[in-house]
């Protein structure tokens, strides 16, 4: 099974662009595009948060129509920039997402890997929240499935990843899904969005992915002060490949041309000198 993750997409309505500087709905165009023209074609498509800009209406209106072109299936959760009630409405077709209650937080039970859908969001805020309440349904959920190999994912990282212009607006109680973790190991995986860079760590006992961003990346800047700057750098999303026995394996892939493809070898099977 392969399962694209698309992160922090950050769609703006009517031609604005993000930080009037970035034309997030056209790199997401860009990124539908290269998905639809992989083969094989990823199974699925999970949206990790950060969907819209501003978790206005008309921005939701937007990404849908940038993403109906998509062969695949999406599952969404909200981030930061999203607002539940707009993103309720706007994805109203999509059975998975609860129709009440306060989270949109969700279990997908028919595929090889079970994936759980966790909504970190704090109205208001930029920082992110695991309360007592969406643990406790996360630890129903998964002491419910012991036996099956579970993929988490969410927008707020639950660690901290160095960058200081990000850390202070992590999933703010990230020990308490730790200690979930911890005692149920068929969680193989949490996935994440909100930094937008690619970044892995062994956390708990389990590898912990952020996915970086087909619009914009957040600066590489390791300094105690460094400033909340963005860099627009290759878009790209990723692609994880499941096979039973085998795990996750995860693959970055950078939308564009970057020059075709060109093979190594000749035609009579020489490396090219
Ligand atoms: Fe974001």
């Amino acid at each position: 099974m392969l399962i694209a993750q698309v992160t922090d997409t950050h769609v703006r309505a009517g031609g604005k662009l993000a930080y009037r500087t970035v034309d997030s709905a056209a790199k997401l165009e860009a990124c539908v595009a290269h998905l639809n023209a992989m083969s094989p074609r990823p199974d699925i498509v999970l949206l990790t948060g950060d969907l819209v800009d501003f978790g206005r209406p008309e921005e939701y209106h937007a990404l849908r129509r940038i993403l109906a072109p998509l062969a695949m299936p999406v599952y969404a959760i909200p981030g930061n920039h999203d607002e539940r009630g707009a993103m309720r409405e706007a994805f109203a077709d999509h059975a998975y997402l609860p129709r009440d209650g306060e989270f949109l937080h969700y279990v997908l039970e028919d595929y090889p890997v079970r994936l759980i859908g966790l909504d970190t969001t704090v109205p208001g805020e930029p920082g992110g929240l695991l309360c007592a309440r969406r643990l406790a349904w996360l630890e129903e959920r998964l002491d419910a499935a012991p036996e099956r190999p579970t993929v988490l994912f969410m927008h707020h990282p639950p660690f901290l990843t160095g960058l200081a212009n990000m850390d202070w607006q992590n999933c703010r109680n990230g020990e308490a899904l730790g200690a979930l973790v911890k005692r149920h190991r068929q969680v193989i995986r949490i996935l994440c969005g909100h930094v937008h860079r690619a970044i892995q760590i062994n956390w708990y006992g389990v590898t912990a992915s952020i996915a970086p961003s087909p619009s914009h990346s957040c600066a590489f800047d390791l300094n105690a002060d460094a400033a909340h700057d963005f860099v627009l750098e290759p878009p790209t999303c990723e692609v994880h490949y499941w096979r039973e026995g085998a795990g996750l394996i995860s693959h970055l892939t950078f939308i564009g041309a970057y020059g075709g493809r060109h093979p190594f070898y000749d035609a009579s099977g020489k490396l090219i000198d």
